[in-house]
């Protein structure tokens, strides 16, 4: 069992804590947000994730998570730190990493005896280095420590589960001690045999990149080939179906929709970019799947424009979904806001209703009309869009939303309904790759 402070109590850091806390470690969640650390010292938990808050309340309870602002008196208690604050990207696309450096030189001012330090937050290759360094700076009296870069591959909506249960655990490390402190933090996934693959800090910082990049490509292309399905009159689904069953490609990721959303794909890939540039190389291959997942946006746009017969003036339209997915209330990068403020620009009303984050996006969108359910965003509208793939929209009675709407419209950005249906009802629809 380790004494761990974590720097950060956003989406990564506090599903980070409470998930080590549940490994049986003592954590100790720190962020210089008072109001969100008396918030989480109250049992309210910040975001909506699910399962996130009986993980808290257990932890809390068996007294192994706690909450802080003291942030540098459990830097000194700590064994290992784990650094997760936000990496935004700045105006040309580069992550910002001055909130990590800071909290790096706050760390080698309250070094006290051996700890590790490792960093959570989605840092560019190279990063690592310049954090030792910042530490560094600080450390006046040569206090051993180490450096690890242990990046987070959970999901939003999916994060506890993939917290307890991941895939892989990465651990870039400068030694052997770091690695077996580390090893013994995740001690029950170690011993339920996950893959823990001890590598160097650049490499576990490129491995975070190249993964959230990769799979960004892999939407950017499945949204390509719905596009073409389009036009040529093929069924995405069923082509997805057939790639996926390839085991070299994999079923997960080749879902078509609005183009991918959120605060990383959107931010990661440009930061990649921006990395391989400074050593004069080209990412032609991520510089397209952006390219492409903004034009599926427009797309988009075109689609329900064209439904309505490039009427949109005046025009009442529902918008289901307002989060970047499903399961969140996240609205960073969503979709949804592009297309509420096109369809807004034309004239149009909009009538939003989303299961979790009304109250995220009324903060960015304000003026429009917020519903507590379907039902009462799409009484009496001339069209319905779809946005993300909750079940309660997969599950919508179509013939109770055709009664409810004025004219029987929908655009179905996530291909969760089910077309024979919304043919025999006499709807005019469309989706993505499904004509
Ligand atoms: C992503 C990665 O999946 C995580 O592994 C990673 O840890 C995380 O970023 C991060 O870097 O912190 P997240 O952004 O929470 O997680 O969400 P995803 O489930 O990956 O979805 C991203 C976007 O792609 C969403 O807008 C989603 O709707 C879209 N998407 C996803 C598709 O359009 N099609 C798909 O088949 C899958």
């Amino acid at each position: 069992m380790k004494n761990i402070a974590v720097v950060g109590t956003g989406y990564v850091g506090l599903v980070t804590g409470a998930g080590i806390s549940d490994f049986g470690n003592k954590v100790c969640c720190l962020d210089i947000d008072k109001a969100k650390i008396k918030l989480l010292n109250k049992g309210a938990i910040p975001i909506y994730e699910p399962g996130l808050k009986e993980l808290v309340h257990r932890n809390v309870k068996s007294k192994r998570l706690v909450f802080s602002n003291d942030i540098e008196e459990y830097i000194r208690h700590a064994e290992v730190i784990f650094i997760a604050v936000g990496t935004p990207e700045d105006k040309t696309g580069k992550a910002d990493i001055s909130t990590v450096i800071k909290v790096a030189e706050l760390i080698g001012n309250n070094l006290n005896n051996y700890k590790v330090v490792c960093t959570k937050s989605t840092v560019p290759a190279g990063t690592g280095k310049q954090i030792i360094s910042a530490i560094n700076k600080n450390n006046q009296n040569n206090i051993e420590f180490d450096y690890c870069s242990n990046p987070e591959f959970l999901r939003e909506g999916n994060a506890v589960s993939d917290f307890l249960r991941p895939d892989r655990v990465v651990l870039g490390v400068s030694s052997k001690k770091a690695f077996d402190y580390m090893k013994d933090i995740y001690r029950p996934l170690y011993i339920n045999k996950t893959l823990l693959i001890h590598t160097t800090i650049e490499t576990a910082e490129m491995i975070k990149y190249a993964a959230n990049a990769f799979l960004a490509l892999k939407i950017s292309y499945i949204n390509e080939v719905a596009n073409l399905c389009d036009e040529i009159g093929a069924d995405i689904n069923v082509v997805s179906e057939a790639l996926g069953a390839d085991g070299r490609i994999s079923p997960k990721f080749l879902h078509p929709g609005p183009g991918f959303g959120g605060s990383c794909f959107p931010k990661d890939t440009k930061a990649l970019i921006h990395v391989a540039k400074k050593y004069d190389l080209d990412m032609n291959t991520i510089d397209a799947a952006i390219k492409t997942n903004n034009y599926q946006r427009i797309r988009m746009f075109n689609k329900i424009e064209n439904l309505l017969e490039g009427n949109l003036k005046n025009k009442k339209i529902a918008v289901l979904g307002l989060a970047f997915k499903q399961e969140t209330d996240d609205v960073r990068e969503s979709a949804a806001i592009d297309i509420i403020s096109e369809l807004m620009s034309k004239g149009a009303f909009i009538k939003a209703y989303d299961p979790v984050a009304n109250d995220s996006m009324k903060k960015l969108i304000p003026d429009i009309e917020y519903k507590l359910n379907w039902q009462s965003a799409v009484e009496e509208c001339d069209a319905v869009v779809i946005m993300t793939e909750w079940n309660e929209f997969r599950g919508m009675n179509l013939e109770e939303l055709k009664k409810l709407m004025f004219t029987p419209i929908i655009l179905d950005t996530r291909n969760i309904l089910n077309i024979s249906e919304l043919k025999r009802l006499e709807f005019k629809f469309d989706n993505v790759g499904r004509k």
